[in-house]
């Protein structure tokens, strides 16, 4: 699947498209159950935090609530204008960028503790991958943290794009320390035994 460059995958019209439709798929209704572990074992602690691809941002809101000064990502308009109505409805306070992820520029580098992956690295073209790690890394601190849930569909073609063990280790094995990579036990029902539960620390 991962050597399948031929998939390009979606571009910003069609992910506008399903905002435009209220057609969000993908959207779990809820912050994803595997990160409310996280924090409620104080894996996940409180600090500075990115939600690329954030969608609606169930994960923003959520982590927002808990102390955590976040900022949201997204280059749909139909997204972050969702994700803003909610923070404004729930008196919450988060930054919500309206752009690519790929293209946040220097006043980003070096200062976020913690990225939350949440269908995001499979929403994206596979061949773009280098460009997710690359962009991770540059905008962590030193040590800072990638806490994600990697969704292997089994399935040929994406979005959303099937992700193996083996390419969360060939991908950021080089950049991250991998110190956890397991499936995840507690997913929400509809991902039950379909993702990865990894915590990668940056080297
Ligand atoms: C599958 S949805 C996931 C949304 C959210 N993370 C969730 O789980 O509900 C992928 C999201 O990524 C956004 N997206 C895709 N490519 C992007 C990019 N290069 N920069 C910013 N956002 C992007 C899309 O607009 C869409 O909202």
């Amino acid at each position: 699947m991962d050597d399948d460059q031929t998939q390009d995958g979606y571009s910003q019209a069609d992910w506008q498209g399903h905002y435009d439709a209220s057609d969000l798929r993908w959207d779990l209704g809820e912050v994803a159950p595997p990160f409310v572990r996280l924090w409620q074992d104080k894996i996940l602690t409180p600090g500075k935090m990115i939600v690329p691809g954030c969608g609606q941002g169930h994960e923003v809101v959520f982590f927002a609530g808990h102390g955590w000064d976040v900022t949201g990502v997204d280059y749909s308009p139909g997204a972050v204008s969702l994700l803003n109505q909610t923070l404004k409805e729930k008196n919450l306070e988060a930054r919500v960028l309206s752009q690519d992820f790929f293209a946040l520029d220097a006043t980003h580098r070096g200062i976020y503790d913690t990225l939350l992956e949440q269908t995001f690295f499979c929403a994206i073209s596979p061949e773009s991958r280098g460009d997710y790690v690359a962009t991770a890394h540059r905008i962590l601190k030193p040590g800072g943290f990638i806490m994600g849930l990697f969704y292997e569909t089994g399935e040929q073609g994406g979005p959303p794009f099937n992700t193996t063990k083996q390419d969360i280790h060939k991908h950021f094995s080089k950049k991250f320390a991998l110190v956890r990579v397991e499936k995840c036990d507690h997913s929400a029902e509809q991902r039950k035994d379909k993702e990865w539960l990894a915590v990668l620390k940056k080297k």
